[in-house]
């Protein structure tokens, strides 16, 4: 199985794209030593990747041990077959301006059943042929519903498995695949640790969604222990996925500069381990409403 070097904590360019600072976002973002960079074949449309290639080819490339990790995504058509996975990858090189990427994933694969991913002459053996070429350096699936990605994660041809919104402060949907993964020797990127904007922001959807009562209710309670223990939920929330050792990177989404210079001090600060326990204590998390 290939790994991947990655470091704790992965700079997520889902949204590079969609602000008047995106260029300055950019280089900020191939320049980081916080981390390496998340990014997707459809990330804003492709103008993610555009902007970051722009980015490396500003700096002269990219510097030494920095990584850009990208996805294959189907076509506007919803086409997702071997050749999509093929054309997706070079057009992912060429808006980056680099011969190959270190990781490349499955992503999103909405369109098709397993069964179908999986068939041979399909997409999912496509990115092995890749991998095996030398142009990529490992494979993973990237995918949300739960029961799907375990199946993926069960097929054993995954190298990295890339899941979000299951595995937070509030949620562990994504612990028993992440689990499995483990088990096969797989590496796990925990992406969304905030639930997609939550419980850093307080903005009142979870995982692009809006809570179910119960599941609002739970993260009502855990906001009111950050309280009492005085801890910044941001940096609890970024402090579960990073101390778990079930995670090897945690993705967060770093849509402006202002997000990026916070970061630093969310890594920085220290979470008592007597406030993990004691939203442990509430038992386990209800549904969030994410299959
Ligand atoms: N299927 C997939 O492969 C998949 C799916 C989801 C995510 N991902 C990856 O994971 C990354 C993270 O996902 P995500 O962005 O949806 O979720 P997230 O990391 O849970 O939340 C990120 C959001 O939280 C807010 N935020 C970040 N830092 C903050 C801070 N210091 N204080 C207050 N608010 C802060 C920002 O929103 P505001 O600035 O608007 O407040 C930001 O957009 C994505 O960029 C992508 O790379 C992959």
């Amino acid at each position: 199985m290939r790994s991947v070097p990655f470091t704790p904590v992965t700079l997520g360019a889902s949204r590079l794209g969609d602000r008047p600072d995106a260029e300055a976002l950019a280089d900020a973002l191939v320049t980081s030593t916080l981390g390496h960079v998340d990014t997707s074949n459809n990330y804003a449309g492709g103008r993610s990747e555009q902007l970051l290639g722009d980015a490396i080819r500003r700096a002269g490339g990219l510097p030494e041990g920095h990584l850009v990790l990208s996805k294959a995504d189907r076509d506007t058509d919803g086409r997702f077959d071997a050749d999509r996975v093929r054309r997706s990858l070079e057009e992912s090189l060429t808006r980056l301006g680099l011969d190959s990427l270190p990781l490349y994933q499955y992503h999103d694969p909405f369109t098709l059943t397993v069964a179908e991913s999986m068939a041979p002459g399909g997409p999912v053996e496509a990115l092995i042929a890749l991998r095996e070429e030398g142009v990529i350096g490992a494979v993973g699936i990237a995918f949300g519903p739960t029961g799907e990605t375990r199946e993926y994660v069960e097929t054993g041809v995954f190298d990295v498995v890339l899941n979000h919104n299951r595995y937070t402060l509030v949620d562990r949907a994504a612990e028993a695949t992440y689990l499995r993964a483990r088990e096969l020797g797989m590496q796990v990127l925990n992406a969304a640790p905030f639930g997609g904007g939550t419980l850093a922001n307080g903005s009142a959807s979870y995982g692009y969604h809006d809570m179910p009562a119960d599941f609002s209710e739970h993260v009502k309670k855990v906001r009111s222990l950050a309280r009492d223990f005085a801890v910044d939920l941001a940096a609890a929330a970024l402090h579960f996925s990073l101390r778990s050792p079930l995670v090897d990177t945690t993705v967060v989404g770093i849509p402006s500069l202002e997000r990026l210079d916070a970061l630093g001090a969310l890594l920085d600060a220290t979470v008592p381990d007597d406030f993990f326990d004691a939203v442990e204590a509430l038992g386990p998390p209800p549904a969030s409403g994410n299959s």
